[in-house]
């Protein structure tokens, strides 16, 4: 369904790791939906070349940058300007990293460095992203920042471990840029918490299917795909959403708002 949603616009999607990507959907979708974009990703995951099907497939450039350096991110949004050939309209963070997910260490005895390391790659590079954006006036004004999100920011998940807290900080840095940089540039900042997904980042999460299967039978929808949230994600991209900012939004097929669902129940009653 292509309606040039967003035609002459222009951005910078991060996080594409592969085909499962949420934000290799969000690109296939602001592509059929008229925009120009460069792609980019830590340095260490273009190592595997995924990344250049897509960039072929959007006519997309790449340009790594590890999202925790200010010097990247610099290089990252001159570049993109030149490339593009104007300031940038959109942007996706889609960026999620915790070595202590990683390692399977217990919440309760989460490794600091570890912890300190999932805060500047998952949470402290969308305020590194958007202080460099700024410094440089590089977003348009009613331009859109998109950041993923996971509702453990809100109730607790116990295998979500140090992601919960660092998703926690993601969304007040979305919220509390929002309001400085929609005051002096209309510039709208904000996240979208979205349903499990099957994807790296997510697969990577210790019981991560059997949740999945929780999360589908909780939410009226069934959990929402990729390619769902990047519709979503286009959705904010475009100026038919030019008021929306600093919110948390959730894109969950009604989990969020749901206590407990017939289906749950009558798995319970089998036992
Ligand atoms: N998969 C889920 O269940 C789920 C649910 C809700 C929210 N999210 C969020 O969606 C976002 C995208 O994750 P995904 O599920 O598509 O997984 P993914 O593994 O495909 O994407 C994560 C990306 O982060 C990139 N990254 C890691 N360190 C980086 C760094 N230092 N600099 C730049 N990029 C770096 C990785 O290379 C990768 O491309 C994350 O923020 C994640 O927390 C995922």
């Amino acid at each position: 369904m292509a309606n040039d949603l967003l035609k002459g616009k222009r951005g910078i999607i991060t996080g594409a790791l592969d085909a499962n990507s949420i934000a290799w959907k969000v690109a296939e979708k602001a592509h059929e939906q008229g925009a120009v974009f460069v792609l980019t990703n830590a340095p260490i995951a273009m190592r595997m070349g995924e990344i250049n099907a897509l960039a072929e497939k959007t006519n997309s450039k790449i340009i790594p940058a590890d999202a925790t350096s200010i010097e990247d991110l610099t290089k990252l949004f001159t570049e993109a300007q030149e490339v593009l050939g104007g300031k940038i309209d959109f942007v996706l963070h889609s960026i999620g990293m915790s070595v202590n997910i990683r390692k399977n260490i217990p919440y309760t005895e989460s490794n600091y460095d570890y912890f300190a390391k999932g805060i500047d790659v998952s949470a402290m590079s969308l305020h590194k992203m958007l202080a460099v954006a700024k410094k440089m006036d590089a977003i348009s004004e009613w331009g859109s920042v998109v950041a993923l999100t996971y509702m453990a920011a809100q109730r607790t998940y116990p295998f979500y471990t140090d992601m919960a807290d660092i998703k926690a900080m993601l969304e007040s840095i979305a919220r509390s840029f929002g309001y400085h940089y929609g005051v002096e540039k209309k510039v709208r900042i904000n996240t979208v918490s979205q349903s499990p997904t099957k994807t790296t980042a997510g697969t990577g999460i210790k019981g991560f299917g059997d949740f999945y299967d929780f999360a589908d039978s909780i939410a009226p929808l069934g959990n929402a795909s990729a390619e769902d949230c990047a519709n979503y994600c286009v959705t904010l991209f475009s100026d038919l959403t030019r008021m929306v900012t600093m919110q948390n939004l959730f894109h969950d097929g009604g989990y969020s708002s749901t206590g407990v669902s017939s289906e749950i129940l009558s798995k319970m009653g089998e036992e």
